[in-house]
């Protein structure tokens, strides 16, 4: 299936779209299979997303039937401002009714290796034979300047064959030893929904989409899932270098 590009004005109403897909996605999950397997991302794009999840689209989420993991983690203790699930859980998880034990954090406080295992075996616990792994309902994912998305950093291995890695990424100063899910995870999941914000996103958000870039290169061209949707969510910044069909309908604009 091709990846579906969409352009809003602003961070604000990519924010809005990317939480509707959420409670769409969470509700048609709830009623087909009841449960809803989202993997969250980290970093400065999904912030406004997870207050939004939090306020006016609350109520459209049956949280008790909510299942959140992250699709990768920084190294340091879950209170750590750097901490992807210490982010996620003050925006959003405290201040919605989803039980504890639906929230399934990367144990970052642990060594590397110890927190893959752990890890390893809470997606065993919600895999879909013959895979090792959940097929994720949805996964939020952002992208670096690099191209890089999760923690599947450029020249990164790009066929592993293993759910979760220990990963090392250095990007804007922060915590470089990571754990990251991989690709054999996320190109199994339904619905894959990539946020890019901001001008200085632009000309790698164009290399995605090009074909004279590699994998190796760019790891986000790495997420393409067998059996799913990756819908890209971009702001006008960020969308600036795409060669999209002129005049967006007013709802791709996110104009209301
Ligand atoms: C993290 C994520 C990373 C992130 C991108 C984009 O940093 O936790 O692993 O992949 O999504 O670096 O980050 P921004 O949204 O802050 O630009």
């Amino acid at each position: 299936m091709n990846p579906q590009i969409r352009v809003s004005k602003n961070l604000e109403t990519l924010s809005v779209a990317a939480a509707e897909i959420f409670a769409a996605a969470a509700s048609q999950s709830i009623a087909e299979r009841g449960r809803f397997l989202a993997a969250l991302n980290g970093g400065g794009t999904p912030q406004r997303l997870f207050q939004l999840l939090a306020s006016d689209f609350s109520a459209r989420v049956d949280w008790t039937r909510v299942h959140v993991f992250w699709g990768d983690e920084r190294m340091v203790p879950p209170d750590d401002p750097e901490s992807s699930y210490g982010l996620a859980r003050t925006l959003l998880l405290d201040r919605v009714a989803i039980p504890k034990d639906n929230v399934h954090r990367v144990h970052s406080e642990l060594d590397a290796g110890a927190a893959v295992e752990d890890y390893s075996r809470v997606l065993k616990r919600f895999a879909s034979p013959p895979l090792d792994w959940p097929r994720f309902d949805l996964v939020l994912l952002g992208m670096g300047e690099d191209g890089h998305t999760a923690s599947l950093f450029p020249n990164s291995p790009v066929d592993a064959s293993a759910p979760v890695l220990a990963a090392t990424g250095r990007y804007q100063g922060r915590p470089a030893q990571r754990v990251t899910l991989t690709p054999i995870v996320f190109n199994a999941a339904r619905q894959v929904v990539f946020m890019v914000s901001g001008a200085g996103k632009a000309e790698m958000l164009k290399r995605v989409f090009d074909d004279r870039y590699s994998m190796e290169e760019i790891p986000a061209k790495r997420i393409q899932p067998t059996d799913g949707q990756v819908i890209w969510l971009a702001d006008e910044a960020a969308g600036a270098d795409l060669a999209l069909t002129p005049n967006p309908s007013p709802d791709e604009r996110g104009e209301q």
